[in-house]
């Protein structure tokens, strides 16, 4: 079907739409020479202040939002999940930032939100207590990642979005290794220190 794979293409390149990088820009500076150099909300928040990082994460998120939208309505779960995984994959490999790019969370939580609301929303909490607990973000989105497979398979969800949640975990964990290393290190940025404001 060749309109569904023009779908895919067009969700993996609306992925790709580097808004962090875009919100660096219009503040005059390139993020990924700032804080973790991730090209992602979290460093939107951390170098560029709050109120770009939390329209960072949204745009970031309605890029998942959108794609997995499009797919559900043309084709249904499958193809729901595929167009979902492009758009992270688009995300964290943008062909605008010479294949670099965020991490795939804020993304990927479009997608939740869009396909298990009903997950989204325990993995939003989980998120939030993670996060104020130990104050890294990383650790709240790895903590997720781990919680993702496990919720949809005991929510009885279609098995592709069981393979989309495993796949999706395993992903985000190996695009967090340098996140851990600092965690283990105990040199990972928490939300409690204070950054300078450009
Ligand atoms: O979603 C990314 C977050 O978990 C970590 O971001 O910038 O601290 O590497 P950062």
């Amino acid at each position: 079907d060749t309109t569904l794979l023009l779908l895919f293409i067009a969700a993996f390149f609306l992925g790709s739409i580097p808004f962090a990088y875009l919100a660096g820009r219009l503040k005059g500076l390139d993020i990924r020479q700032h804080g973790s150099g991730n090209i992602g909300a979290t460093n939107a928040f951390r170098v560029l202040g709050s109120a770009m990082g939390a329209t960072v994460l949204l745009l970031d998120a309605g890029k998942g939002v959108v794609a997995t939208l499009w797919a559900f309505s043309y084709a249904g779960e499958t193809a729901a999940v595929i167009a979902g995984l492009a758009a992270i994959m688009g995300h964290t490999y943008s062909p605008f930032m010479r294949f670099k790019g965020g991490k795939g969370v804020a993304t990927a939580a479009g997608v939740v939100i869009t396909l298990v609301p009903e997950v989204a929303l325990i993995c939003i909490i989980l998120f939030a207590i993670v996060v104020a607990i130990s104050k890294y973000v990383s650790l709240g989105s790895i903590v997720v990642a781990l919680a993702l497979p496990i919720l949809i398979f005991l929510f009885n969800k279609p098995l592709s979005y069981q393979i989309f949640a495993l796949a999706t975990a395993l992903f985000v964990i190996y695009r967090h290794v340098p996140n851990i290393k600092r965690l283990l290190a105990g040199q990972e940025n928490s939300i409690r220190r204070n950054y300078p404001k450009f």
